[in-house]
């Protein structure tokens, strides 16, 4: 595999499991030193030994995104013994077991911590990170293809991940002078851990909605994330990349 990444330093939060778990490993594989910033410290440590074990340099740096001082700390904790932060994969959300429920049934609490996490978890992870990233960078936030399509029984999501995309292109406009891209990943419905409740008549029709005609697989999302985050995308920011077999069009 290309080494585009050899000896650059990035952050993937929400990355003991799923998504953000195949970001690592695809960046690892690519000459990454990873840092596993992630709120469970079990699928955390088992994380970093996997890619460890494979080879890759992957550290594990339990963070909640939604505190402020845990990801002051994590971000403290990233840098150490390096040049500085070279990129960051704001994947860390609340995604699983969040639907069911119409607009009107969704308590204030649990609207309020999907914010929490999904908007404000975002903004204090790119906060901590990008003064680190001293010669520029590269960031890649994570929205969901929902925000086209408006799903039913989502709307805290929903709602959420639509932030993401005004977050990232404001935030493009404000660090663009520090040389620094951000990015916004849309993936569409993949198949993980979040997703394994999902009946399957509900995949069927999914796969049969898209372009391409199947379910999408994590390893159908991490070509997006590695180019995003290497100068093969250097012109490219602020823009919104949706990976999900052409089930949308924007
Ligand atoms: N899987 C899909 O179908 C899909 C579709 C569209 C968008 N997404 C987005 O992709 C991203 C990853 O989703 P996934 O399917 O891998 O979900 P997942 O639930 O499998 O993984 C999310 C990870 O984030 C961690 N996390 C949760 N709260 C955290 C916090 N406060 N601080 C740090 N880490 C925290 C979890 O422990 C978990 O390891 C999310 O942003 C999600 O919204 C997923």
């Amino acid at each position: 595999m290309t080494q585009r990444f050899a000896g650059k330093r990035i952050v993937v939060t929400g990355a003991g499991r799923g998504l953000g778990f195949t970001f690592a490993e695809r960046l690892a594989r690519e000459g990454a030193s990873v840092i596993i910033a992630e709120i469970d410290p079990v699928t955390g440590a088992e994380a970093e030994k996997k890619l460890c074990d494979a080879g890759l340099v992957a550290r594990f740096v339990q963070t909640d995104i939604a505190s402020e001082a845990s990801v002051a700390a994590m971000a403290q904790e990233a840098a150490r013994d390096s040049d500085g932060i070279h990129g960051l994969v704001a994947n860390a959300a609340l995604a699983n077991n969040v639907g069911g429920k119409l607009h009107d049934e969704i308590s204030v609490e649990v609207w309020d911590r999907i914010m929490a996490i999904n908007v404000r978890g975002t903004w204090l992870t790119v906060r901590a990170i990008a003064p680190l990233m001293k010669n520029g960078g590269s960031i890649v936030t994570v929205s969901s293809d929902t925000i086209y399509w408006g799903p039913p029984r989502l709307l805290h999501y929903v709602t959420s991940k639509s932030a993401i995309v005004g977050m990232t292109r404001s935030l493009a406009r404000e660090l663009g002078e520090r040389m620094i891209r951000v990015n916004c990943l849309l993936p569409g419905l993949t198949m993980g851990e979040a997703t394994k409740e999902i009946p399957q008549t509900r995949w069927a029709d999914y796969a049969e909605r898209t372009i391409l005609k199947r379910t999408q697989q994590p390893d159908d999302l991490d070509g997006a994330v590695a180019f995003l985050l290497s100068d093969d995308s250097k012109f490219i920011t602020a823009q919104t990349l949706a990976v999900d077999g052409g089930f949308s069009m924007h």
